[in-house]
């Protein structure tokens, strides 16, 4: 069987660490296996549910493209492309929000945590995004969604959608149930300052997190002042479960690496904290400075990222505006 792939980024700033290796390493993955067809989608109408600057976000959109490319995902093998370019996701994010239920949707623990306490205030794109994302997954009959940790709750809403959608207009499998892939290990990578929160582009303190432009120096620094504690790497894992901080190191360390976090913590226990940072940065200097220089290199070649995103719309607008014709023939249009 051939797998469909989708997954998206929001063009919101600089990616980091916590992208690459909980999602765009996956996507890399997918692209490079045979019996896969691959879409990944530059999700800019998600990134206006709060506040944005219009100038940063023209800009963001085509370094977030940049960023798939320099991560290594070839605009010949997979689809790539911008959401707004394809009218089908908001068309289908209405039909979509016709079949989901408000109930659903309060669930949804991200609006929670990004509306934070004035939920009031917070823009009704921000309440329903999770349908948008829903369109975005069905539209192109997708079988495999991989993503990070925090998207799961969203992922099981897309099922609940295409399953109603389906019994709803007594449909066999019109919609496909999509599965979620999640890594077993390393799903979730955490903030450099504080192992209990996500490494997150909204953190305020750069130093939460690696960005995948960052210079090495910079990247030495900030391995450097990473927060640990005072204990050398222990003996097992089981240890580690109590230091989230140490744990997170050594989870990037193996994640990076491809090896289990058992192998590393065979690879460095009994050592201390500045030994093992020391690996840490060469390794992270090894496997994100060429990503590095090559996003910057591609940022200034604004003509051939137009291009890839162009081309890109030319076929996602393609396969999914066939899905939306034949909805609103369901539906009764
Ligand atoms: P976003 O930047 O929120 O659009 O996220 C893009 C992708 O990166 C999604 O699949 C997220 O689940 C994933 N992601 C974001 N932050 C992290 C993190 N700290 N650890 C692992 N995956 C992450
Ligand atoms: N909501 C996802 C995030 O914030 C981004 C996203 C939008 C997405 N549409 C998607 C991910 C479809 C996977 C599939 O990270």
């Amino acid at each position: 069987m051939i797998k469909k792939i989708f997954s998206g980024v929001q063009p919101t700033g600089n990616l980091h660490l916590g992208n690459y290796l909980g999602a765009i390493k996956n996507f890399v993955n997918f692209q490079n296996q045979e019996k896969a067809e691959c879409i990944y989608c530059v999700v800019d109408l998600h990134a206006i549910t709060v506040k944005h600057d219009p100038a940063k976000l023209k800009n963001s959109i085509r370094e977030t493209t940049a960023t798939f490319l320099a991560s290594g995902l070839d605009f010949k093998k997979s689809v790539i492309f911008k959401q707004s370019d394809v009218p089908s996701h908001s068309e289908g994010s209405w039909i979509l929000g016709c079949t989901a239920k408000m109930g659903w949707l309060n669930r949804m623990t991200q609006f929670k945590e990004k509306a934070g306490k004035d939920k009031e205030k917070a823009s009704i794109g921000l309440y329903i995004y999770p349908i948008l994302m829903a369109a975005d997954i069905l539209l192109y009959d997708t079988t495999h969604v991989p993503v990070g940790d925090d998207q799961k709750q969203h992922l099981e809403l897309t099922r609940d959608i295409a399953q109603k959608f389906n019994q709803e207009y007594n449909l066999n499998n019109f919609f496909k149930i999509p599965e979620p892939m999640i890594q077993d290990e390393f799903a979730r990578i955490m903030s450099l300052k504080d192992g209990k929160k996500k490494m997150s582009k909204s953190e305020i303190s750069d130093f939460s997190r690696i960005n995948l432009n960052d210079t090495k120096d910079i990247i030495v620094n900030k391995i450097k002042k990473a927060k640990t504690d005072p204990l050398p790497i222990p003996e097992s894992i089981e240890e580690l479960k109590k230091r989230p901080e140490a744990q997170n190191l050594l989870g990037i360390y193996s994640s990076l690496n491809n090896q289990g976090l058992k192998d590393t913590v065979n690879e460095f226990s009994g050592k201390n904290f500045s030994e093992f940072k020391k690996s840490l940065s060469d390794l992270l200097i090894d496997k994100i400075s060429p990503i590095s220089s090559e996003i910057n290199r591609l940022n200034k070649d604004i003509s051939f990222i137009d291009k890839v995103l162009t081309e890109g719309g030319f076929k996602a607008h393609e396969i999914s505006s066939k899905k939306v014709k034949k909805i609103k023939e369901i539906i009764g249009f």
